[in-house]
């Protein structure tokens, strides 16, 4: 199987494995694992902040990180379509208490900058919840992946700091966005508060996470770890992985990173060409018509299929590559450690196949008005469902 539903599915590397079989242990929540102690220093190191936490997920990340940020009642300002806000079981008001004040984002993964300059609630007025904290993707998942700027950053910190609030990073991954920016991980962290990363995305651990900040944001996120049941005991033989990823030397995992993107950005200029397969509209390409290969400037493809969405991931799958089901009736797929270019060109031809097999014919010349956007997602998806379409891909086949 060529597996490009997500980085998630990665398998730890043969030195990770060596390295976590190897790997000095200690009771964690006692301060005891070297190995931990050592990852936790060395992803300081990387980012250039204090301290740092190594957590079970991406998910637990974000949620310590707001448990240090903010106090119960108040408020978190992010872009609504992130993970904090759809993808985390409302952890924020479930388990820290707050609320979010959600902004819309742009096709390029960015909020508004004066609309978050008004965002700010006003403390004097009794009516409101107090802002407390300012939550960024980079990379921006729904956007396609884009990277957000070291610019952007700074701007959106500035705010945040202006009015006395941090800015938190939610970075699963960082390491993509500061690759394909061509910025070191310092430098892209600096403007922030804290900075959440996945190891076990792009950088193919099998578990973990880590938060990054200062020693007292690091302190309370760890109180807040174990309040979530989080500390965990002779952890080493999973940090041990991350200290692989994150080493400068051949075995390292984030310059390598560049390849998924380039295999990406190849993949999407294939299914350009593939007739059948269509620009995913909303946030991830805003302009209808095929898919644009300048929209994939990391490792997310998101597209959308003309026919049965699931007849043609079945398809897919009978001949041996995976995706997977996105947002508003989309495809995803994305690159990763495991996933070679020659894989990339046995998926396009797949791919062409898939489409052959289950396309519905293309709409009567579509207009501007017809482009498919967020909101109209859903319906199209639906449509794409019924046995018309089903029927018509039939006589695509012939
Ligand atoms: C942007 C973002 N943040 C956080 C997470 C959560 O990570 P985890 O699945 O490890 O909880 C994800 C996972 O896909 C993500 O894409």
């Amino acid at each position: 199987m060529i597996d490009l539903r997500s980085d998630t599915v990665t398998h730890p590397t043969p030195a990770m494995r060596r390295a976590m079989y190897e790997a000095e242990v200690g009771d964690d929540v006692f301060g005891d694992d070297p190995t931990v102690n050592a990852l936790q220093e060395r992803a300081a190191e990387l980012l250039g902040k204090d301290a740092a936490l190594f957590v079970a997920s991406g998910t637990m990340a974000n949620l310590v990180s707001q448990l240090a940020h903010l106090g119960r009642g108040m408020e978190t300002i992010a872009g609504a379509s992130t993970h904090l806000v759809e993808d985390e079981q409302a952890g924020h008001a479930v388990i820290a208490g707050t609320a979010i004040k959600q902004l819309s984002e742009d096709p390029d993964g960015t909020f508004d900058l004066e609309a978050l300059d008004a965002a700010f609630r006003d403390p004097s007025d009794a009516h409101q919840a107090i802002t407390g904290l300012v939550a960024i993707e980079n990379t921006h998942a729904h956007s396609m992946g884009q990277p957000l700027s070291l610019g952007y950053t700074r701007a959106v910190a500035e705010i945040a700091h202006r009015h006395g609030v941090p800015l938190h990073v939610d970075g699963a991954r960082f390491f993509n966005a500061s690759v394909a920016l061509g910025l070191t991980p310092r430098q892209l962290a600096e403007p922030a508060d804290s900075v959440a990363f996945c190891l076990s995305k792009g950088l193919s651990c099998p578990v973990g996470s880590i938060v990054v900040g200062s020693k007292e944001f690091v302190h309370r996120a760890w109180r807040g770890r174990k309040l979530v049941g989080g500390g965990m005991r002779q952890v080493g033989v999973l940090a041990a992985a991350g200290l692989v990823a994150l080493s400068d030397g051949p075995d390292g995992m984030i310059a390598r990173l560049a390849e998924d993107h380039v295999n990406a950005r190849r993949l999407a200029e294939g299914l350009a060409a593939v007739g059948g397969i269509e620009s995913a509209g909303g946030l991830a390409q805003p302009t209808p018509g095929p898919p644009d290969p300048s929209r994939t400037t990391t490792n997310f493809v998101i597209f959308r299929v003309r026919g049965d969405r699931t007849a043609f991931l079945d398809a897919l799958k009978s001949r041996g590559v995976l995706m997977v089901a996105y947002n508003h009736g989309t495809v995803r797929a994305v690159t990763h450690y495991g996933v070679s270019a020659a894989d990339i060109e046995r998926a396009l031809a797949a791919t062409a196949d898939a489409v052959r097999e289950t396309a519905a014919p293309p709409a009567a010349t579509p207009t501007k008005a017809d482009a498919p956007t967020q909101a109209t997602a859903a319906t199209t998806a639906t449509t794409a469902t019924t046995p018309a379409g089903t029927a018509a891909a039939t006589a695509l086949e012939r």
